[in-house]
């Protein structure tokens, strides 16, 4: 027997980046690698890139340009290249870094293994393809290891929808979703391995039409049946659009016992000017009217969003209309954004805003974030919410875990485990989470 070869993944952007790179280090095991915490004695060296930042390739670069000296130590070293700037750039970075083996797009992961097998007759390897096979089929052979209790599953990627300002179309490609039966086979096959919360993953999961035995499936529906799980707790979903939340979805947040009462749902901007501008295809108001009809079916839904200040032509009153919409809504949580250009996207070629006034205006609306964002999470205190534990914390006998809201919660003396799941009565909100003492489990 041979000695295992050291994986070093480095992973930026989304969570289906994170089970990406779980999938590509599941796919290489077949090919004799284990998993290492640093590119020091690393085998090979796999960084897992996301576009949706500004300069996000050039930053890339100067990562791979930090790799030489190792390079120069170990020519065995095997470096790729993989996620949405593998898939923007292609051979360009091969051109740009010579020190690159392998270059994968975000739909050839499946094709890794032969790739890393060519890399080791010393040839380089670049795969950015759209192939017609399932990835996730091909990538689900794999040791049934024990997980943690909570996991990702991807059910849908890419998206049609071409925002004016993202890259997401181009570099995950068309929507797509996977057959109902799969998601359920690896749902079931995490439980076994002690999963007890699964996050469904997709650019716009909400679009989620997967081929089912009797014809496509909902979102909904596929919710219903990972509902039926025994042992799977928990069910939540991320990232919707806000014209894909149909009736049957907004139904089973009031009524789906596993589905959490946490909902991320972006809006990008309140000004109906700009979201046309933007290619939204929906208004504030009828974005307003939504969060209603979902607040109906689950009154204490945590509403979460994304917002871009200073999309190009955005006035102040544009800006203002933003802030208004804030207010109205009430956010639990938010992510916000300067505008950024990105090559080859419409907006880019449009009027940029000063970059002093998009420092202010995302100042000013994180303020106003971060004071619903504490209101909120203050609101729970004397409260008694579920949590589910996912790790020891910092102190002797203290866990942590996460409340059905997504509220990091710490606990301690509970004597509860990694995986428990136990109703929490908060006792204090602090800046980034909140402490609780743990009741009988009911
Ligand atoms: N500039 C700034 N923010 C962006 N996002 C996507 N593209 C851009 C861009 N060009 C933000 C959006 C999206 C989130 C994932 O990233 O708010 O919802
Ligand atoms: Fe990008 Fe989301 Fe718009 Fe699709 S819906 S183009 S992923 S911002």
């Amino acid at each position: 027997m041979t000695a295992p070869k050291k994986l070093f993944i480095k992973t930026y952007g989304c969570q289906m980046n994170v089970y990406d790179s779980e999938r590509m280090a599941e796919a290489l095991g077949g090919r004799g690698y284990v998993e290492t915490q640093t590119p020091d004695d690393a085998d090979m060296i796999l960084l897992n890139t996301c576009h949706i930042r500004e300069k996000a390739a050039e930053k890339v670069y100067s990562e791979l340009g930090r790799f030489k000296g190792l390079k120069a130590e170990r020519p065995d070293l095997k470096i790729g290249v993989a996620g949405c700037v593998a898939q923007a750039e292609g051979e360009e970075i091969m051109r740009r870094a010579p020190l690159v083996d392998l270059v994968v797009g975000p739909q050839s992961y499946h094709r890794l293994p032969e790739m890393e097998a060519k890399t080791r007759q010393g040839e380089k390897a670049l795969d950015t393809d759209f192939p017609e096979e399932d990835k996730f089929e091909k990538l689900t052979s794999r040791p049934k290891a024990a997980r943690g209790p909570t996991a990702f599953l991807t059910v849908q990627e890419g998206c049609d929808k071409f925002c004016a300002f993202c890259v997401v179309p181009y570099t995950r490609g068309a929507e797509v979703s996977r057959p109902a039966e799969r998601i359920l086979t690896e749902a079931r096959d995490l439980v076994e391995r002690g999963v007890r919360e699964i996050t469904l993953l997709g650019q716009n999961v909400n679009a989620y039409h997967g081929a089912g035995a009797d014809g496509d499936w909902s979102l909904a529906r596929l919710i219903w049946a990972l509902n039926d799980i025994d042992g799977l707790e928990r069910i939540r979903f991320t990232t919707s659009h806000p014209n894909d939340m149909s009736d049957d979805l907004i139904e089973a947040h009031g009524t789906c016992a596993k589905l959490m009462p946490y909902l991320h749902l972006p809006v990008q901007s309140g000004s109906d000017r700009i979201l046309k501008r933007m290619n939204r295809s929906h208004t504030a108001e009828s974005y307003l009217r939504l969060i209603e009809r979902i607040r109906a079916a689950r009154p204490d839904i945590l509403m979460s969003g994304d917002f871009i200040v200073g999309f190009p032509e955005e006035t102040e009153a544009d800006f203002r209309a933003t802030m208004d919409l804030i207010e109205e809504v009430n956010y639990g949580y938010a992510y916000s954004f300067k505008y950024s250009t990105r090559p080859g996207t419409p907006a880019a070629e449009r009027a940029q805003v000063d970059e002093a006034e998009k420092s202010d205006r995302l100042q000013r609306l994180q303020a106003l974030i971060t004071r619903q964002q504490r209101a909120a999470q203050d609101a729970m205190v004397g409260r008694v919410v579920k949590v589910l534990f996912e790790k020891p914390g910092r102190f002797d006998g203290q866990m942590v875990g996460k409340s059905d809201y997504l509220h990091a919660v710490h606990v301690a003396g509970s004597g509860a485990a990694t995986g428990d799941i136990r109703p929490v009565r908060i006792l204090s909100s602090g800046t980034n989470s909140l402490a609780g003492e743990a009741l009988p489990a009911a």
